[in-house]
């Protein structure tokens, strides 16, 4: 009788001291008002309340700046639920983190969101040897000159994607923008990293599909991210889906292992890959497979997923901002001549015209300031390593999870004037004195440093060429219904609310 009573009382003291332990570690650490027992819960409910349920987290650092005046970097103690953490919204800092320490993902966690989809080993949140191995062997694949080379076939898939516009531009119909442009980049990174021509491979519908289901299989909101899931349903089907997958991705690796390009011209990332790997180890041997496997779904899932809620935000975007959309479209009119017809002859003979393309690019760069879909970089704190500020003053990383919210410090209004103006031209501005100057390492949608956006050229050459191909050609009408407009949810990446249901209509005939 007396034994459960004991133990009982002991367990609630040890949790009374473990809490009192965690909750005074943010003493005298700035952040918002913090609460003896519940630690940053209120304020953060508080937060989440100006926001839609299934908005993106990314956004709280920022409001949470905003409503309680913090500066370049904060606290949080969201203990027991998530660990404490350390969030930073400043260039200076960020590097600090991304590039100077270069601290550890934080995998452990990072797992629980993508570990079903790409892996455990997967490059974007693998450390140390396994990350090396994996990012030595891909990065040959994604140099800009390598990327040149697949800039017919990139058009090829935009105009397949124009093709299904047309369709939908006949029919007058309200479809999710985000699936099909999904599937316009899918078939273009099969492409350009697989060599896989999607009319020879009629099953690719099902390798998208796993991905997808794969993803709507990940928490989606902000507690659940850092709770176990308790469905053994869903527990199932990760399994399942993943071993499909597995599958699916392991025969094409196989196929590609024994049959070689007979040329180097004809390379694609998987066999820049392998070529990197024969040299070093057999490949048969299942380590390096199964690398080459997980490094596959990484760049065809964080590839298609990326790049196609950035399209969304763009048409998005322009919708609302007739004077930079004429202004794209002169562009392209200078660029490519007055026929929007002639534009896919003249990429396909002259690839480098798409570094020809300054303001388009800075549309893109100004869609991904406003709407990162990968708006943060969640490192792992290491002991000794600090956080400096400018008047030398040190803050501990450890233990905390170091969040490098790129998303709060790409609106910071000290950094970006009128910041929640949809303004490409600020991207252009050269004089350091003009209000509108982008300051150093402020703009990092693609983050900085050794961790950085391995597929970012290509990313933004296939960005490129699909708004060349349709600005001049489509006009694109954003249809929300009762006043909501787009915002960004949390789907693994931040994607844009509703899929972006849009209709077409066609203002040049192709
Ligand atoms: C607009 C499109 C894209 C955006 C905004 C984007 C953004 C990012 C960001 C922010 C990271 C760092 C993530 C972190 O620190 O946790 C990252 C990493 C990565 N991205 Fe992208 N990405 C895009 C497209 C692509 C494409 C097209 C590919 C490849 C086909 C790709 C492959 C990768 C890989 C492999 C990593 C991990 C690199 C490493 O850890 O060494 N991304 N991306
Ligand atoms: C992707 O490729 C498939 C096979 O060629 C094609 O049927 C489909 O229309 C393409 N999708 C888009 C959106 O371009
Ligand atoms: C808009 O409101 C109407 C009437 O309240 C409702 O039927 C409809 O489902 C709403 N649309 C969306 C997209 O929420």
């Amino acid at each position: 009788m007396l034994v459960p009573i004991v133990a009982a009382a002991a367990l609630m003291s040890y949790l009374v001291w473990r809490l009192h332990q965690q909750r005074s570690m943010f003493k005298d650490l700035p952040g918002p008002p913090h609460h003896a027992i519940w630690g940053h819960f209120l304020v953060m409910r508080e937060i989440a309340d100006c926001l839609p349920p299934d908005a993106t987290p990314q956004l709280f650092a920022h409001l949470m700046r905003k409503r309680y005046g913090l500066g370049d970097f904060f606290y949080l103690d969201l203990w027991p639920l998530a660990p404490p953490q350390l969030v930073i919204a400043h260039p200076e800092m960020a590097s600090q983190v991304t590039q100077k320490m270069n601290l550890p993902k934080e995998s452990a966690i990072m797992q629980k969101w993508t570990g079903h989809i790409l892996g455990k080993k997967s490059m974007v949140t693998a450390n140390g040897h396994d990350w090396k191995i994996a990012r030595k062997s891909f990065t040959s694949g994604f140099q800009p000159q390598k990327l040149l080379q697949h800039v017919p076939s990139i058009v090829d898939d935009a105009l397949g994607f124009c093709e299904v516009l047309k369709v939908h531009a006949r029919t007058q119909d309200v479809f999710k923008m985000e699936d099909l442009s999904a599937r316009m980049i899918f078939n273009i990174s099969a492409r350009v990293i697989l060599g896989l021509k999607c009319n020879a491979q009629r099953d690719d519908d099902e390798f998208l599909e796993l991905f997808r289901k794969q993803a709507s299989l990940a928490p989606q909101d902000f507690w659940s991210r850092y709770l176990y899931d308790i469905s053994p349903q869903r527990h199932y089907q990760k399994w399942k889906h993943g071993r499909a997958l597995d599958r699916y991705v392991g025969r094409i690796v196989d196929e590609r292992i024994v049959h070689v390009p007979d040329e180097k011209s004809k390379y694609h990332a998987i066999d820049e890959a392998i070529a990197t790997n024969r040299d070093y180890h057999s490949l048969s041997d299942k380590e390096t497979r199964d690398m080459l496997i997980a490094s596959v779904k990484t760049l065809i899932f964080a590839g298609h997923d990326t790049s196609a809620s950035t399209i969304c935000y763009i048409y998005a975007a322009l919708s609302k901002h007739p004077e930079v959309l004429s202004r794209v479209r002169e562009e392209h009119t200078n660029v490519f001549g007055p026929n929007p017809s002639s534009a896919p002859a003249m990429l396909r003979a002259d690839p480098k015209l798409v570094n020809n393309l300054p303001y388009t690019l800075a549309v893109i760069k100004e869609a991904l300031r406003l709407w990162p879909p990968t708006g943060v970089s969640l490192r792992h704190g290491v002991p000794g390593q600090t956080l400096k500020q400018a008047d030398g003053t040190e803050w501990p990383t450890y233990p905390f999870a170091v969040l490098v919210n790129n998303c709060a410090t790409m609106r910071r209004e000290d950094l970006f004037k009128d910041p929640e103006r949809f303004f490409p031209e600020r991207h252009l501005v050269a004089d350091p004195a003009d209000p509108y100057f982008v300051p150093k390492d402020a703009w990092r949608p693609f983050e900085k440093g050794p961790r950085n956006c391995l597929g970012q050229t290509l990313a933004l050459m296939q960005l490129k060429i699909a708004l060349v191909m349709t600005l001049r050609t489509f006009d694109f009408a954003i249809v929300y219904e009762n006043g909501t407009y787009m915002y960004q949810t949390l789907d693994v990446t931040a994607k844009p609310s509703q899929g972006l249901p849009t209709r077409v209509r066609m203002v040049y005939s192709i």
